[in-house]
C-alpha cells in the first residue's frame, strides 16, 4: 500500500450556500492562504456561482467544480443542467451522487451511473460520493453498501476512465452532524472501496485511485485522518465555506 501512488485532493462542497458575489469574497480570502498547497485543491459551487469561481480563481491553484449532472446532453429536462454545458464552461470537475441527492432528489444507484457516464464522456473528473446510513452501519452492512453503491456507479466505466474518477467516502451520519467517522473507520470503510476498485480493475488502478473521505471534517480532525493509508484527500461541506478553516485542512493534506 503506497500512498504515494495517488493525488491528495481536498475539495469544497459548498452545498446551497453562497450567491456570486459571496462566492468571488469567500474565494478570494482562499487564494492566498492555499496557493503553496502541495495537493490539490478544489471548490465545487452552486451552478449559479460558477462563472463567478472560475472568473475569481483563474491563474490560481483552486480548481472549479460542480455539485451534479445531467446524463442526458440536452432537450427538455427543465431546471438541469448538462455535461457538456459545464464542459464548456471551462470546468473539470463534478460531485455526482451525493448522499443529499440520493436522500432528497430521488437519486438511485442506477441515475448516479448514468450522471457518471455522461461527465467522463465531457472528460469531466467525477467526485463520486458512497456511504452508508446510520441504521445500515449499526446492521453491519458498511461494507456491502458501499460496495454496492461504487460498482453500480461503476458499470461500464472503462479502465482509461479511471484516472478521471475520484471516490468519496461520506459515511451519511457523519455529514453535517459534527459526528466523524473515526479515523480507523474512515480508513477501513476506503480500504474495502479500494478493494473494489482492485477486483474490477486491478491492483494498479485501485492504488492510483484518489479516495477522500467526507463528513464533517475540519481544521481540527484533519490531519489524523489524512494519515491514514487509505485516505486521500477529504469532500468537506461545512469547513470549506470559512476560508481560514479551509486553508487549514489543504494545509494538513500538504504535510
Ligand atoms: P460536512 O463537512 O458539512 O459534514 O459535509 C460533508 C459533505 O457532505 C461533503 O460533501
Amino acid at each position: 500500500m503506497n500512498k504515494a501512488t495517488r493525488k491528495t485532493v481536498i475539495a469544497g462542497n459548498w452545498k446551497m450556500n453562497k450567491t456570486p458575489a459571496e462566492a468571488t469574497e469567500l474565494l478570494t480570502a482562499m487564494i492566498p492562504l492555499v496557493k503553496d498547497a502541495d495537493c490539490d485543491v478544489i471548490a465545487c459551487v452552486p451552478y449559479v456561482d460558477l462563472q463567478a469561481a472560475l472568473d475569481a480563481t483563474k491563474g490560481t491553484n483552486i480548481k472549479i467544480g460542480a455539485e451534479n449532472c445531467h446524463w442526458e446532453k440536452s432537450g427538455a429536462y427543465t431546471a438541469e443542467v448538462s455535461a457538456p454545458m459545464l464542459k464548456a464552461m471551462g470546468l473539470e470537475y463534478v460531485i455526482i451522487g451525493h448522499s443529499e441527492r440520493r436522500q432528497y432528489f430521488g437519486e438511485t444507484d442506477v441515475t448516479v451511473n448514468k450522471r457518471v457516464k455522461a461527465a467522463l464522456s465531457e472528460g469531466l473528473t467525477v467526485i463520486l460520493c458512497v456511504g452508508e446510513y446510520l441504521e445500515q452501519r449499526e446492521q453491519g452492512v458498511t461494507a456491502e453498501v458501499c460496495a454496492m453503491q461504487t460498482k453500480i456507479a461503476l458499470k461500464d466505466v472503462s479502465k482509461e476512465d479511471m484516472s478521471k474518477i475520484i471516490i468519496a467516502y461520506e459515511p451519511v451520519w457523519a455529514i453535517g452532524t459534527g459526528l466523524t467517522a473515526t479515523a480507523d473507520q474512515a480508513d477501513e470503510v476506503c480500504g474495502i472501496i479500494r478493494n473494489v476498485i482492485a477486483d474490477l480493475y486491478g491492483a494498479e488502478i485501485a492504488e492510483a485511485t484518489t479516495i477522500q473521505y467526507g463528513g464533517s471534517m475540519n481544521d481540527g480532525n484533519a490531519e489524523e485522518l489524512l494519515s491514514k493509508v487509505n485516505v486521500d484527500g477529504g469532500l468537506i461541506g461545512g469547513a470549506s465555506l470559512v476560508a481560514e478553516k479551509f486553508a487549514r485542512i489543504v494545509e494538513a493534506a500538504s504535510k
